[in-house]
């Protein structure tokens, strides 16, 4: 029987545990091809063959969203491992705690690099590549 996302390319940033984690499993399991990024492989690494039985439908990096150049080599490495992406999961991303007085300056850029950056870098390189995709 065919599957929902068989034959459909989804990367899903910050994959490595949580929300981005539980997408990918969905994603998979429900047929897809489905390539996960995280700063650390540690996440990514633990019980993967458990979790992506089938590693030819499974590409995985560690990059920081937040460094443009990373993310275009990573679209591109998904590009060519795939031949194309079908969907992006936007799911990189800092939460901070610290009350708003202790927050400090440092702290508030790295949110706006990773949460707000990296998606909006994630999001210019893959749509420009939807269009590309072979038998859209
Ligand atoms: N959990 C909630 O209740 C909730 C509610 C509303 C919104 N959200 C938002 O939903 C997103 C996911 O939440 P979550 O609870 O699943 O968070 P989480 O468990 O902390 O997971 C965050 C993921 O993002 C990755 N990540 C962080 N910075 C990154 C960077 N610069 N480049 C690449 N990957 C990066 C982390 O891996 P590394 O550390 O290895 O990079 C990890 O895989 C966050 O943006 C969060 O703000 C969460």
């Amino acid at each position: 029987m065919m599957q929902l996302l068989e034959n459909k390319t989804c990367i899903i940033t910050g994959a490595s545990r949580g929300i981005g984690q539980a997408i990918a499993k969905l994603f998979y399991n429900n047929g897809a091809n489905v390539a996960l990024c995280s700063r650390s492989l540690d996440g990514l690494g633990e019980g993967f063959e458990d979790l992506f039985v089938d590693t030819s439908r499974v590409f995985c990096s560690n990059i920081d969203v937040s460094q443009k150049d990373q993310c275009q080599v990573f679209v591109e490495a998904v590009k060519e491992k795939f031949g194309g992406i079908d969907v992006l999961i936007n799911c990189a991303g800092i939460i901070t705690r610290e009350p708003t007085l202790e927050l400090s300056q440092e702290i508030w850029q790295k949110v706006l690099d990773t949460n707000l950056n990296g998606t909006f870098y994630m999001s210019q390189l893959v749509f420009a590549r939807y269009a590309e995709k072979e038998n859209w």
